[in-house]
């Protein structure tokens, strides 16, 4: 190798180092760069000082002089790049001072929905008071949906304009299936899976192609309750909504029952509570009527219940203050941190 190859090869060198040097973001990368270039078993100037001995006798002190400047040269680089990262330390990235004992920033938690805990706090309410969770689909059939629950064919309920009908290839009415509308559904299910007595709650989702406004949603959140035994009577209808709703709202909460009609219930009842001197609607209520009972195969001279449905969201909103029952679902953190 000549002098000229040499010098420049050491020029090459002293400056990439200086420049990868300068750019190392961390102790990581400046370590990296110390061992790539002056790393003492294979670091890149001892692999270019090997070449020395390859240099005319006379132009190895020129040689050897250059090599020294610039192995001092990076090795200041090095610990000018260090004492910076060391300074670096205790501040800011605007380069303000902070003292790094205090504490840092809490992360903040998330928490469960609102409709989640009120869930959570009915399905207590209820187990308290002997009743066990049950379940059903949200897409359900006619039958668990209407037929089983006393809704005849004729019965406006049925409409198309007032149910998400799904529409799968050809069916007859019996296998058409649909989003359902009500939990009413899980009555039918449990009835026919168990014999009685039957205690169960139900939970979940229910679907209804209706404008949202402060108190209505297409998709809301149900409870149903059921209580199949023998000489069931609406006082211990009476008795288990007041409970649950003094359990829920507080023992301050009104109650009321106004006559109502719903096919699957025979006397029914329309279930009302009391909010800022207004009754506000949260569902509905009755006596099993014998069609039902029968449907499922239980024998209604044996066996009666009562039945009732609330809204979830109603419930939540009464609870909390809500006006509008569109704020649950807007995600807005800000409503939701109050929960
Ligand atoms: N399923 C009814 C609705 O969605 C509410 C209801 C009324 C449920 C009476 C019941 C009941 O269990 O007995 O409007």
């Amino acid at each position: 190798m000549t002098l000229a190859e040499f010098l420049n090869q050491l020029d090459e060198l002293a400056s990439s180092a200086q420049q990868q040097l300068e750019q190392a973001a961390d102790l990581d990368a400046l370590e990296a760069a110390r061992i790539e270039f002056i790393g003492t078993k294979s670091g890149r100037l001892k692999a270019t000082q090997k070449f020395l001995g390859e240099i005319e006798k006379t132009d190895k002190p020129a040689a050897g002089k250059r090599f020294n400047e610039v192995k001092t040269q990076i090795q200041a680089a090095y610990e000018r790049q260090q004492q910076q990262m060391a300074n670096n330390v205790g501040t800011g990235a605007g380069g303000e001072q902070f003292d790094p004992t205090i504490p840092g920033p809490r992360p903040r938690l998330g928490h469960l929905h609102p409709i989640t805990q009120t869930i959570e706090e009915l399905k207590n309410i209820m187990g308290r008071l002997g009743f066990s969770l049950a379940e059903g689909p949200e897409i359900e059939d006619e039958w668990h949906n209407f037929e089983a629950l006393n809704i005849p064919l004729s019965h406006p309920a049925r409409d198309p304009l007032d149910n998400f009908y799904l529409h799968v290839g050809e069916t007859t009415h019996h296998q058409t299936l649909l989003m359902r509308s009500q939990t009413s559904t899980v009555q039918i299910r449990v009835m026919e899976n168990t014999k009685p007595p039957v205690r169960i709650i139900s939970l979940g989702r229910v679907y209804r192609p209706d404008t949202p406004d402060a108190t209505h949603l297409p998709m809301f959140h149900q409870i149903e309750g059921l209580l199949i035994d023998r000489q069931v009577t609406m006082a211990d209808l009476k008795s288990v909504l007041r409970l649950f709703a003094s359990s829920y709202l507080g023992t301050d909460v009104h109650v009321r029952f106004r006559p109502s009609f719903f096919p699957f219930t025979e006397p029914s009842v329309e279930v009302d509570m009391r909010w800022n001197d207004k009754w506000i609607e949260m569902g509905g209520a009755g006596m099993v009527d014998p069609a039902v009972l029968q449907a499922v195969g239980y024998d209604p001279d044996e066996v009666t219940g009562f039945a009732f449905g609330l809204g979830i969201e109603r419930l939540c909103a009464r609870r909390h203050g809500i006006e509008d029952i569109r704020e649950i679902y807007k995600n807005d953190v800000r409503f939701l941190h109050q929960f």
